[in-house]
């Protein structure tokens, strides 16, 4: 089996889908591996510590005419038209976003595994590459807000006087929440958070952050995701935040329901009650944004807050997000990989979750939604 890695062309994207660690595994298990010329250098990997791991540092037509692609970011329509039929690529695939790229796909008659699309289930986790972006965009979240704000996070107590700590509101426990509040947390800030679901409130607690209540239940599906809201629901949920607005001087919102828009939490209004200086990273600024105003790969200011809207916050982290992307990949590529190459037993729900076309043929229905972008 020809395994084949290429230099991500987008112009923030600065992964790589296998670290020279990685090659070494594919090539002791027998696969011929072609690395793209300067594919892992903007993650700090050479084309040299690729030769030493065992792969061929190639151009860019021999990574593409391999059996089996491996990529970060979506292909493009010309990227896909020049794989070899009958070959397959794994990668963040978006089809909703990236009509062009995956009918692209379809003619060429390959089969595509979506790494978006391995559901969150507890076999599939050391595969589960949406947590471990998420957990890096929580973390660097935090650190981007930090760099943005004019004042120290923790409290420092100097002989010229106090400095209070700052106040950190996170909305949305999942995998980023979560990773926002302890990172937070670790610099010293005050932290509170909000989510729907009541489960996560021990955890959240257990991380030293206060969890907002809200008199009000809202579900939770069958997988343990949050349902959808009420309009009722979220009126409240945007009164309750509003009581806190001048009292924080960070906002991070992740709120997010699976295969819908975000739900708009921080309206103009509530921006305006924020003290001048106050910074919000809106990580959910590809579902559309959980704060009014915030923009895509923009920092801009509204009322005297500054709104961060990076959607590729993993690229920011690039050594490690690379490393732990390529493990996913790895381990979803070992999963597949029998004897002389991938086999698709559709009976396996893994499988049959990701793998969004087979040979051409669209898959969708069979597999489990997710939100267009959602921080590839
Ligand atoms: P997740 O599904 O683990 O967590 C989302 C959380 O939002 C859940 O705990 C859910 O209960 C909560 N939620 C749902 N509705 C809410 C509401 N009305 N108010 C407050 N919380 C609500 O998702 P994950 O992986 O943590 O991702 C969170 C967001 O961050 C997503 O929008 C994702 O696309 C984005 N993301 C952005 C990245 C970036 O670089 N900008 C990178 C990775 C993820």
């Amino acid at each position: 089996m020809r395994i084949g890695i290429p230099r991500e062309t987008r112009s923030d994207e600065t992964r790589v889908a296998a670290t020279p660690d990685v090659v070494r595994k594919y090539v002791e298990r027998g696969a011929e591996v072609v690395v793209e010329t300067g594919a892992g250098a903007r993650a700090t990997f050479d084309d040299e510590s690729y030769r030493r791991a065992g792969a061929v540092v190639a151009e860019e037509s021999a990574v593409w005419s391999t059996d089996v692609v491996l990529k970060v970011q979506p292909p493009t329509a010309g990227e896909a038209d020049r794989l070899a039929s009958g070959a397959t690529i794994v990668s963040f695939l978006y089809p909703e976003s990236e009509p062009e790229a995956f009918a692209a796909l379809e003619r060429k008659g390959v089969t595509a595994v979506a790494m978006e699309s391995v559901p969150r289930i507890a076999r599939a986790q050391k595969m589960d590459a949406l947590s471990s972006t998420a957990n890096l965009a929580g973390y660097k979240a935090v650190l981007e807000a930090a760099n943005a704000f004019g004042r120290f996070f923790p409290l420092l107590m100097t002989a010229a006087g106090t400095i209070p700590p700052a106040h950190v509101l996170v909305i949305g426990a999942g995998v980023a929440g979560l990773s926002a509040i302890v990172t937070a947390k670790r610099l010293g800030a005050v932290v509170r958070a909000f989510d729907p679901r009541p489960a996560v409130k021990e955890q959240v607690q257990s991380l030293g952050a206060r969890f907002l209540d809200l008199p009000l239940e809202a579900g939770e599906t069958a997988g343990g995701y949050a349902a959808a809201q009420s309009e009722e629901f979220l009126r409240m949920e945007r009164e309750l935040l509003a009581a806190q607005m001048d009292e924080v001087d960070i906002v991070i919102t992740t709120a997010l329901i699976r295969g819908r828009p975000a739900p708009i939490l921080i309206t103009d209004e509530m921006l305006a009650a924020m003290k001048p200086g106050s910074v919000v990273v809106d990580l959910a600024v590809e579902q559309g944004g959980n704060c009014e105003g915030s923009q895509r790969d923009r920092v801009v200011n509204v009322h005297g807050v500054t709104l961060i809207g990076w959607s590729n916050l993993a690229a920011r982290v690039p050594v490690h997000a690379s490393t732990l992307y390529a493990r996913n990949l790895q381990h979803l590529v070992n999963h597949l990989w029998k004897d002389a190459g991938l086999e698709f037993d559709f009976e396996d729900e893994i499988v049959s979750g990701a793998t969004i076309l087979h040979q051409g043929r669209d898959r969708r229905e069979s597999a489990e939604p997710v939100a267009a972008g959602g921080g590839a």
